[in-house]
């Protein structure tokens, strides 16, 4: 089977990713890891009827299910007459939002004058689906859409007074019914005014594990139980994020319609999907039965709004009969995170709370592992007949990059306590299948609403105006396995802080004392005032904001003396930063270079963590490449900024005494000041190098989606090489100016490093390069360049370049396009051969 490439990584990455989850469960739990099983086997139903009523001969759908004809279903029916009709062609307008294997059985009906039965033995007890199909097609002697008609299985009301007045439309119903007692079921057709009829009709066996007795209830919030003394209608199964899962890709033969009509603020989506054979089912678990994989292969995550404190709400909105509670069935599955610990999210349904701060990575154990949840919405919780789902970033914890996900949505409905799943129309409801346009009408104006809501709270938090008061980590968390793994990032921190133990009184301590008598010691200029810090950003004004991150803000700030300086105010609740903090602290110790950020002083008055850094001018090297409208760069500023970079990773690697690490490449963090000097910061992240007895020191794979080493996602081990290789996709992106990842281009387009990669060994590189630049260059000189970005990008570590020599490259890249400015190198020959 062809595995569909959907993803910005290649599939070896993705398979490291999975392995990654693995060996983090080791190193997070010990031995006592899970084992994860492979997508269970084809399920076999022990009873399946399939017929296609009125049909002359069978059908074999294209899902390989063979529908018997209408003579072979004979013995199955009782009834005193019967017609049958059928129609060469369908002239149906709905037929795209159906799965157009089922489209042959709507071709056909039987038509029930009286009262009419169809008997299926039950060789095993428990779940069975019945599945209906409708439509009225024309007939000489009955008009179908006049018929008006009750369904019932055994005692069950599956329909009650049921028509379907639009000849275009195919009507499919499907329930889930458990079979306890007796051991047939009589499914029955019955008008008393005046005929039935039916197109097809499934009765197939279902596996009991798709409903568990326990489910959430929204209101009040806590547990219910009894789910499996219900029968359900499926109203709505929907594939977030994805296309149609039609009834082939699902061994239950279920359809998964998108979601698109569904979503009330679409511009607030983004969908995203990996090639499905990455998703590992956990066992016990959700089990390929619960839904594909290729349901919990996409998702909608939330788009990236282009501000750092983005919070609106994903929502979908889905009328249903607000005379019955519903059971709704969340599937989810992190295929967005780049590490475990990284999302969290709220679940609300109609406005009330049903999930806070779900915590997958906890859940789970692993990333792309599938999981669901069920919640109980009574009827009293519905209002304007409508069931709204939304989900949006914890309040409770802050995650560095806010995020919410959601793969798969179904909605079943309960039968009630006349063991009906239709409701009387005596009880005067409309039943959800009246006039559906003017529905819509009033749900498009919903989402509008929506929308406009939403926009505008981008726009407040844009603004800095909304600034929500996070709580620490641990306090959103009830998770029991996340303690220890907190435990043991705090040991890390105490061994990489121990040989500088003299400047820590405490290796864990966050304290006051701890921050600033290490300054004392570290021999910086000077220390700050509070009052100093305030006056010199007019009192932490919004408008001085140059940008924000995990740890807090960074605002811009002129000292008594004019000198502009960066400020970076951490924000003393969050656990990352304060961690970071330090680790930026005690980098920043060690290391003074031309190439690198400097540190000017801190404050450390009021519990307040500040460090002042020297002012780039210029900001980052990303936005003098794209997505601003700044003047492009020339070639050859270009070469002197990647040669300056290069050189500050190449001190950070070999300069200090125990060679450091930086973990987060990339030219957000590759800064330029007003000379157009390129100096590499934010340290955040940064390790000391491991020494021989300290190879197994990184438990959490960190870094920046786009730049990350795949080897290190494979072993988990960092070096040097790590570095490398972002710095090598940093060369491609100031190459191409475009982003490392961008999920808005066509599948093969996505990941900069595999598509410039392709472009490079076909010795095309100028095809897709920055027309700014392509053209103007000097062949060999690019063709020296692009040597080096491909020796960065090497599969292993072993086998890319030191810094050193990346360096030599470039350098040598830059005097070649100098001797060819001098000597007129035609830069129109530029191709690269190879
Ligand atoms: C079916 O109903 C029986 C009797 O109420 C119950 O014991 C069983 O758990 C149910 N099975 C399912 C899968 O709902
Ligand atoms: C995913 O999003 C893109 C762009 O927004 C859109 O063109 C595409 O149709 C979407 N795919 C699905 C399966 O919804
Ligand atoms: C479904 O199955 C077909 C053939 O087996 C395959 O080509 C297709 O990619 C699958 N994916 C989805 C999402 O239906
Ligand atoms: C998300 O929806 C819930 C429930 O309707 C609401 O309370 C919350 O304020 C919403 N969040 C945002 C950011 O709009
Ligand atoms: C809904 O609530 C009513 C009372 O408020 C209760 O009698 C009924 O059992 C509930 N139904 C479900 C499915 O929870
Ligand atoms: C229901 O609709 C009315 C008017 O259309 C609106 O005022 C009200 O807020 C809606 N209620 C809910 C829960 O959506």
């Amino acid at each position: 089977m062809k595995i569909p490439h959907f993803f910005p990584l290649s599939m070896s990455t993705l398979f490291f990713l999975c392995l990654l989850r693995f060996v983090y469960f080791v190193s997070a739990q010990g031995s006592d890891f899970p084992s994860f099983s492979s997508p269970i086997g084809p399920y076999v139903p022990p009873d399946i009827y399939l017929i296609d009523c009125g049909s002359p001969q069978q059908a074999q759908l294209d899902d390989g299910r063979i529908f018997l004809s209408e003579r072979d279903a004979s013995p199955l029916l009782r009834t005193k007459q019967d017609v049958l009709a059928l129609v060469d062609s369908l002239s149906s307008s709905e037929t795209s939002s159906y799965p157009v294997s089922s489209l042959p059985l709507y071709r056909t009906a039987r038509i029930f004058p009286d009262e009419a039965i169809y008997t299926f033995k039950v060789s095993h007890a428990g779940l069975h689906w019945v599945r209906l199909y409708f439509h009225p097609i024309p007939c000489p002697t009955y008009n179908l859409a006049d018929a008006v008609f009750t369904v019932t299985a055994n005692e069950l009301v599956l329909l009650h007074d049921f028509r379907v007045t639009d000849i275009s439309k195919l009507v499919f119903k499907e329930y889930l019914i458990n079979v306890t007692s007796s051991d047939t079921v009589l499914l029955k057709f019955t008008s008393e005014k005046s005929f039935s009829f039916v197109n097809a009709i499934e009765f197939v066996s279902a596996p009991d594990s798709l409903v568990s007795d326990t489910a959430t209830a929204v209101l009040p919030l806590g547990e219910f139980t009894g789910l499996t003394t219900y029968d359900y209608e499926v109203t709505y199964r929907l594939n977030i994020g994805g296309p149609t899962v039609s009834p082939s890709n699902d061994t239950l033969f279920r359809t998964w319609q998108p979601d698109n009509t569904y979503m009330t603020f679409a511009e607030g989506a983004q969908n995203i999907s990996v090639p499905f054979g990455v998703i590992k089912y956990p066992n016990p678990g959700a089990t390929a039965y619960i839904a594909p994989p290729y349901v919990y292969a996409t998702a909608d995550q939330m788009a990236n709004s282009g501000v750092n404190q983005q919070n609106f709400n994903l929502t979908w909105k889905m009328s249903v009969d607000p005379s019955f509670s519903y059971m709704i069935r969340m599937h989810f599955c992190d295929i967005v995170s780049k590490s475990l610990n990284q999302l969290y999210f709220d679940v609300y349904i109609n406005g009330l709370m049903g999930a806070s701060g779900l915590d997958l990575s906890s859940l789970t154990g692993g990333l792309a592992v599938p999981y669901y949840k069920d919640f109980v919405l009574n009827a009293s919780v519905i209002r304007n007949g409508s069931i709204m789902i939304q989900l949006g970033p914890a309040a409770t914890v802050d995650p560095s990059s806010p995020n919410a996900i959601l793969n798969g949505i179904e909605i079943l409905k309960i039968s009630n306590s006349a063991r009906s799943l239709d409701s009387d129309p005596a009880a005067g409801s409309s039943k959800g299948r009246g006039p559906r346009t003017n529905k819509m009408k009033i749900f498009a104006a919903i989402a509008l609403a929506t929308g406009i809501t939403a926009m505008f709270l981008l726009a407040k938090s844009f603004l800095g105006k909304k600034k929500k008061r996070h709580q620490t980590w641990n306090h959103g968390k009830s998770s029991s396995w996340l303690s220890p793994l907190n435990n043991s990032k705090a040991h890390l921190l105490s061994s990489r802080t121990s040989y500088r133990s003299s400047l820590f009184s405490s290796s864990k301590s966050k304290s006051k004392s701890g921050f600033s008598s290490f300054f004392a010691s570290g021999g910086f200029d000077r220390s700050f005032t509070f009052k100093e810090l305030q006056e010199a950003t007019q009192n932490f004004d919004e408008k001085a904001v140059i940008g924000v991150g995990g740890f807090g803000k960074v605002y811009l700030g002129a000292l008594e003396d004019g000198k502009k300086v960066a400020i970076k105010r951490g924000n003393p609740s969050s656990q990352q930063g304060i961690n970071e903090f330090q680790t930026e602290i005690q980098m920043l110790s060690r290391v003074r270079h031309r190439h690198l950020v400097s540190l000017i002083g801190y404050c450390d008055e009021n519990t307040e963590m500040i460090l002042v850094y020297e002012y780039m001018a210029n900001g980052p090297l990303r936005d003098h490449l794209y997505g601003s409208s700044l003047p492009p760069l020339s070639w050859k500023q270009r070469l002197e900024i990647c040669i300056g970079a290069a050189r500050g990773l190449h001190y950070l690697h070999t300069g200090a005494a125990q060679g450091i690490i930086h973990r987060d490449v990339k030219t957000t963090n590759i800064l330029l000041d007003e000379n157009f000097v390129a100096k590499v910061s934010d340290f955040g992240l940064s390790k000391a190098a491991p020494n021989l007895d300290q190879t197994h020191v990184s438990t959490a794979v960190k870094g920046s989606f786009g730049y990350l080493d795949p080897e290190y996602f494979r072993r988990q081990q960092l070096s040097d090489k790590s570095d490398v290789y972002s710095f090598g996709v940093v060369l491609f992106e100031v190459l191409c100016a475009r982003p490392a990842i961008n999920p808005a281009l066509p599948r093969e387009q996505v990941s900069l490093a595999e598509w410039a990669m392709q472009w490079h060994r076909k010795g095309m590189l100028e095809k897709i390069m920055d027309p700014h630049i392509a053209g103007k260059i000097c062949a060999q000189a690019l063709k020296k360049y692009a040597e080096a970005a491909e020796k960065c990008l090497a599969e292993y570590g072993v086998e890319r370049p030191a810094m050193s020599d990346v360096l030599w490259n470039l350098e040598s890249a830059l005097q070649l396009e100098e001797a060819s400015t001098s000597s007129g190198c035609d830069p129109q020959k530029g191709g690269l051969q190879v």
